[in-house]
């Protein structure tokens, strides 16, 4: 199987940290790390406050901003919501979407096939998020993962799907201990190009970088990197370290 050549790592600070001048400070240590590892695409996703005062820190092409959601309506009288073209214009190249905290929230499949198809309209690459509540023995959570990913596209163009990346976050191990057996990171990985392919083309399908994200840190980056067959990560935790995060970048980079 051909496999997309491009690594990315993408950093998801969550609700961290608590100031403007601490994200600074992060993004300076994270920036510097980022630009020593050229095979690697390293996409931050600070809180939206944050987003434009950090655009003036992308100074290298191997370094981009990515939000951490996007309402899934385009325009309109929502308060507090955030557009896809807001946060495009304050300097974000990608956005993450359908990420199980926000699911958690509130966020259906169809709702993150609207965001998806908002996110394309802007030109920005959503990086979209799908992963099981639970493995059950039966395997319902094939077909559970197998509709996340064709509803997440449904509304876009078949040709459109070279332009997203897929994060598979299997919600027990997101803030776990331990990340996933690469094994079964690998059997995922296989379910979710065979899925894509189903509803656009193997060619196409095979163009998609897959992400892992749960418990990653550098204790088990080039495992999940080699036996998983992903071309990268969504990290939580480790994002706001940025020794942590480095070294992440270092092993991505090398594997
Ligand atoms: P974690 O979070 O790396 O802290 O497990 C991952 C995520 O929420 O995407």
């Amino acid at each position: 199987m051909a496999t997309p050549k491009k690594k990315y790592l993408v950093g998801n600070w969550k609700m961290a940290p608590s100031s403007i001048a601490e994200a600074k400070k992060l993004m300076v240590a994270t920036r510097k790390k980022a630009r020593e590892y050229k095979k690697v695409t390293t996409i931050v996703c600070p809180p939206f406050p944050f987003i434009q005062v950090l655009n003036s820190y992308i100074t290298s092409p191997l370094i981009a901003l990515g939000a951490q959601d996007c309402f899934h309506e385009a325009d309109g009288a929502y308060t507090g919501a955030t557009s896809v073209g807001m946060i495009k214009s304050v300097g974000t190249r990608y956005v993450i979407i359908g990420h199980s905290n926000r699911r958690d929230l509130g966020d259906t499949n169809e709702m993150v096939a609207q965001k998806v198809f908002h996110a394309r309209s802007e030109g920005l690459i959503p990086i979209i998020c799908v992963g099981e509540k639970v493995r059950d023995p039966e395997g319902v959570y094939l077909q559970h993962l197998d509709v996340q990913v064709k509803t997440a596209i449904s509304k876009i163009q078949k040709t459109d799907v070279k332009k997203v990346i897929f994060a598979y976050e299997p919600v027990w191990a997101i803030g776990a201990k331990s990340a996933m057996e690469p094994n079964d990171v690998h059997e995922a990985v296989i379910l979710i190009r065979r899925s894509l392919s189903k509803v656009t083309s193997k060619e196409i399908a095979d163009t998609v970088p897959l992400l892992y994200g749960g418990a990653v840190g550098p204790e088990n980056t080039v495992e999940l990197m080699k036996k998983g067959q992903v071309q990268g990560f969504l990290v939580g935790r480790a994002s706001l370290d940025p020794h942590a995060f480095g070294l992440i970048s270092e092993y991505v980079n090398n594997s």
